[in-house]
């Protein structure tokens, strides 16, 4: 399960490599068909609720933290927003059309918990659950096989107003009752359940540099209305892994004997190589700013604790796990989505001894670049 989950979230890196790996046994992009691929491989596209339904505020759907965030922020290039998307709430079956004609497997989009739980906890709104029952029943009736995440960043806007949303130990038991609501309703049709997407992202993003909703920061690392960007990364990173570890708990005790499917998380990682090959200290800092950035979150779901080389640095400002959120924590996965982008240097800063992330060695960059973009580094 582990490598069929992998396979399908790396699709797109892999068929944009195969020019090159197949390249090396002299085979075109022409030569590509299935069989190039091993038995089971799964083909398959991705999209989240917030970039593709639109439908913003139609059919009884609560905001989320990225509408107010897209409207209000001015942080989005444009001025864009998710308002209409690309309308997949209207127009599912010609996107669905679209997969059919490519010959795909499967189709992994997220559920709004907003357009299912509009204040986030107690109400339903049947209009959004029917929506999903008309997406998911279509895509099993023509052999789409779909994958469900829960949650793709859109916090519901109730709850980050009236908790803070991840900040708070209570997200974990709504997060729950949203996710037995997910399962009781389409577990008899969806095997295939992915709890989290790129926890780094929303937390690092959302709450370190205030890139991403619920754009919370501090100074130097960006300008937002309120947040701390020394704390609040870690204490949203550490309640998402728990409504993680809780979330797969209840799927494994009171469903999956019954609906027979899987349910894992999906991360997102950059891979660090040594900025000198041959210094043992870079060599050590790549393996930290892995463990920073993949082990932050893969650590505790396979060995219940956060790794040494981040309690070091980080002391207090790091969270404790109890006993029992350790051993609910290890092990709860079924399979790991791994979303890959790019891979950067690491090296020690000399003066300061701070880790460094580069994507350049001696001016050149490590790989070839797709966009040109004006990011700020987040060490
Ligand atoms: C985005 O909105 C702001 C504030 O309303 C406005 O000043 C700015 O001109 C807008 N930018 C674009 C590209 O529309
Ligand atoms: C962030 O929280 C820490 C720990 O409570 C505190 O020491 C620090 O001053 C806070 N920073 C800001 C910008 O509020
Ligand atoms: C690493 O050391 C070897 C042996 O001394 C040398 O041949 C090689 O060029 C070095 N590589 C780098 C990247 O410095
Ligand atoms: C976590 O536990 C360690 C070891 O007992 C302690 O040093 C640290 O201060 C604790 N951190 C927090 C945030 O409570
Ligand atoms: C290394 O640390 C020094 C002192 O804090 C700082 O001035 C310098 O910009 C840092 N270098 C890099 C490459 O981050």
């Amino acid at each position: 399960m582990l490598a069929r989950a992998l396979l399908l979230l790396l699709l797109l890196v892999l068929v944009w490599q195969s020019k090159y790996v197949l390249g090396a046994q002299n085979q075109t992009p022409q030569d590509v068909t299935r069989s190039s691929f091993p038995k089971g491989f799964v083909f398959g596209a991705a999209s989240a609720a917030y970039q593709y339904e639109g439908a913003a505020s139609e059919g009884g759907r609560g905001p989320s933290i990225w509408d107010t965030f897209a409207h209000n922020s001015g942080k989005i290039k444009g001025n864009a927003t998710g308002d209409v998307a690309v309308d997949q709430y209207h127009r599912f079956q010609e996107d669905m059309w679209l997969l059919k004609d490519l010959n795909m497997d499967a189709y992994r989009f997220s559920i709004s918990w907003s357009r299912i739980f509009p204040s986030g906890v107690g109400e339903v709104n049947w209009k959004g659950v029917q929506y999903y029952d008309r997406l998911i029943d279509f895509l099993t009736k023509h052999d789409i096989e779909p994958w469900v995440t829960l949650y793709h960043w859109d916090m519901p806007q109730a709850l980050e107003d009236s908790i803070g949303g991840w900040l708070s130990l209570d997200i974990v038991n709504m997060f729950e009752q949203y996710a037995r609501f997910c399962f009781q309703r389409w577990g008899t049709k969806v095997k295939h359940w992915i709890t989290l997407n790129e926890i780094h992202s929303f937390a690092v993003d959302g709450y370190r540099i205030g890139s991403k909703a619920p754009g919370r920061c501090s100074p130097p690392l960006g300008e937002c209305p309120t947040g701390n960007s020394t704390t609040e990364p870690y204490i949203v990173g550490h309640h998402a892994l728990l409504s993680h570890a809780q979330v797969v708990n209840l799927y494994k005790k009171e469903f999956q004997e019954e609906q027979k499917g899987v349910i894992g998380i999906t991360l997102d990682s950059l891979w660090f190589e040594p900025l000198d090959s041959n210094s043992s200290l870079d060599k050590q800092a790549s393996k930290t700013a892995l463990e920073g950035f993949l082990g932050w979150f893969m650590d505790p779901i396979f060995f219940g604790d956060y790794p040494a080389s981040m309690k070091i640095t980080l002391g207090s400002v790091l969270p404790n796990f109890t006993l029992e959120q350790k051993s609910l924590l290890k092990g709860s996965q079924d399979f790991i989505g791994i979303n890959q982008y790019t891979s950067n240097y690491a090296t020690y800063n000399t003066t300061n001894g701070e880790l460094i992330r580069t994507p350049y060695k001696d001016g050149v960059p490590i790989g070839d670049q797709v966009e040109q973009k004006k990011t700020k580094m987040d060490a």
